[in-house]
């Protein structure tokens, strides 16, 4: 959601914050723009529609020469996608880009607009640019700054320059993501690493409302205050080649193809002498034994991730886990509090609902785990224990590797659980850690056999509606596959517990619907297979993902996926996982969508 960029120091501005945007164009935007100081006058080029347009608009009306700037990418919120809406935002002598929600909006519009400012566009950012102007009475920007971030009220990410220091970048930051980047003579800011990951691996984090003033010498920090701060320089374990296609033709097929190595990664980093080991974070056997309740809050994709972590704990060490949408949790009054463990769930760390949950849990006296794949984010430095899926940059909207390893993560911590609770011993302790270990084989054999997934997704080409059907852990990657599918095909898909479908949804079956059935688990294969049945006899069109070998009676499955894995049932759901997400990626390309940029969506949504 929303990009931000800025740059200062000898190169091409207009290049660094193209290519910056690029980079962050799996956040999701429907328009984009720059300002660019080009002989000390801000140059603004700016539109609707995708980077394309702004590369022809940057021909049409040239492109700004400079060495500081701005740039952005917008996810509309407030104000359709227009030129106008489109960022930067100017207004009297200051010029800025935002990322975040502006709450109080409506108040600081009605008070600038009696102060005889007169806005343009439609949107909460341009208000900001006001503000900034009405404070810069003294034209001093970062009294200016710290005047206008007192009187926000919701979260912003801003990049700021001023028409009378053309050598001068400011940023601050409250609740949405913003980074700065430290290179030789050079600076830059952006909403995540990989927006100056080409030209520097070090970067700072800034706090909320820590400002940041760069110019082409030097860069310094300041609090609220306007006190200077002192800021840590870290060094960004991920490398170009991470955040690049290689030789893919999207980046969600790459990300699936990275699976076993990732999956292999978190092993590696939380197995230790053969068993899950989490005491290092403080993820104790103590604690773990005394836990009261499990709350598993997160959003999309990554809430399917925690219903596969719910089946896995409850059933290995019966302690009560409870899966809640963030939105809803945050809203519910939760029953939650001292004893409790809430382990929120994210690839971004940045979805506002997750971190508001967060929050709220820990307020209540919840004990917090948080399994992220963004090291630096809100969400892993905010709770109590933290766990760092090491998916690396994920860049296509739609989830897979941050998907399988959280899903791993979760495993590990189930298997640890049970241990420290006793409903496992030593040795089956072991041996489940064991059985993970093959997973990373079994998920390669999947990618291997992508052709039969293809083949799968020329059936599911041209279909309309379709639906899912599973139960258990067959269920959660239902839940998940549908998901999948619909966010990067767009044809209408529902995720049902196999045995739920005959109430009531039962009557949308038609001839020729397809229905993907997913029958993995063997203690519930017979009821499962019954459920398939039921919908082959109104007419459906089965295809059913399975273990090889999987016995059903004639004519009762028009398309088998077999899974040939030593797995046991629980771990199945990781090769499953990579089956689903390689026919939704088929579907989408036969379709001719781009399933890295699926329409509407957003990557990381730091808006409620
Ligand atoms: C967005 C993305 C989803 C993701 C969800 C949660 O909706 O499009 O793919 O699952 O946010 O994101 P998070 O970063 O918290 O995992």
């Amino acid at each position: 959601m929303c990009g931000i960029v800025g740059y200062i120091g000898a190169r091409d501005c207009t290049e660094v914050l193209m290519d910056g945007l690029e980079k962050l164009e799996y956040r999701g935007y429907d328009s984009a723009g720059i300002a660019v100081f080009e002989n000390d006058i801000i140059k603004t080029v700016k539109t609707r529609g995708k980077l394309e347009e702004m590369q022809k608009k940057l021909q049409t009306e040239g492109k700004p020469t400079g060495h500081c700037g701005i740039g952005h990418t917008r996810w509309a919120t407030h104000g359709e996608p227009s030129d106008i809406n489109s960022h930067p935002h100017s207004n009297g002598r200051v010029t800025i880009v935002h990322n975040g929600i502006i709450e109080n909006y409506i108040q600081l519009k009605e008070f600038l607009t009696e102060k005889g400012y007169v806005f343009t566009s439609q949107t909460d950012s341009e208000v900001v640019a006001c503000l900034l102007d009405y404070y810069y009475a003294e034209r001093d920007p970062l009294r200016a700054i710290i005047e206008t971030v007192k009187e926000l009220e919701g979260s912003y990410a801003l990049g700021i320059i001023f028409r009378d220091f053309p050598d001068r970048v400011y940023a601050t930051r409250k609740e949405s993501p913003l980074i700065v980047g430290i290179g030789q003579g050079e600076y830059f800011i952006g909403s995540d690493i990989p927006a100056f990951l080409k030209y520097t691996k070090n970067y700072v984090l800034l706090g909320d409302d820590e400002i940041v003033c760069m110019n082409g010498q030097d860069i310094s920090y300041f609090d609220v205050h306007g006190l200077p701060v002192e800021k840590e320089v870290s060094v960004a374990e991920w490398d170009v080649e991470q955040a690049q296609k290689c030789g893919y033709p999207h980046y969600m097929l790459k990300e699936i193809h990275e699976q076993p190595e990732v999956v292999r990664k978190m092993l590696n980093s939380a197995v230790k002498d053969g068993v899950p080991d989490f005491s290092e974070i403080g993820l104790t056997d103590d604690f773990m034994r005394d836990v009261k309740r499990i709350f598993v809050v997160a959003c999309g994709t990554a809430m399917y991730a925690g219903m596969v972590g719910r089946y896995a704990i409850e059933r290995l060490a019966r302690v009560p886990v409870t899966v809640e949408v963030a939105s809803e949790f945050r809203y519910m009054n939760p029953i939650v509090g001292e004893g409790d463990l809430v382990i929120v769930v994210s690839q971004s760390g940045e979805t506002a609902d997750t971190k508001a949950s967060l929050e709220l849990s820990k307020a209540l006296g919840a004990k917090t785990l948080a399994i992220v794949n963004v090291k630096y984010s809100a969400i892993a430095r905010g709770a109590d224990m933290f766990i760092h899926t090491p998916a690396g940059p994920e860049i296509a909207v739609a989830s897979t590797k941050a998907y399988t390893v959280q899903i791993t993560a979760l495993y590990l911590i189930a298997f640890r659980i049970a241990f420290a609770r006793g409903t496992i011993d030593e040795e089956e302790l072991k041996r489940l850690t064991a059985q993970l270990g093959n997973a990373p084989k079994a998920i390669k054999d999947i990618i291997n056999n992508k052709d039969e997934c293809q083949f799968i997704a020329s059936q599911l080409v041209n279909a309309e509606n379709l639906f899912f059907i599973g139960r258990g852990f067959d269920y959660a990657l239902s839940l998940e596959g549908s998901l999948k599918l619909k966010e990067i095909t767009y044809i209408h898909s529902e995720a049902y517990a196999a045995g739920e479908l005959k109430h009531g949804t039962i009557s949308l079956i038609e001839d020729k619907i397809p229905v993907i059935t997913v029958a993995t688990q063997s203690e519930v294969l017979a009821k499962t297979i019954s459920n398939m049945e039921e919908v082959k006899s109104r007419g459906a069109f089965i295809i059913a993902i399975c273990r090889r070998g999987t016995v059903f009676s004639p004519e009762s499955v028009d398309i088998r996926l077999e899974l040939d894995t030593v797995l046991e049932d629980m771990l199945i759901p990781l090769p499953t996982a990579a089956a689903l997400q390689l026919i939704a990626y088929y579907t989408s390309v036969l379709r001719g969508i781009d399933p890295d940029k699926p329409r509407n969506l957003a990557k990381s949504v730091t808006t409620e």
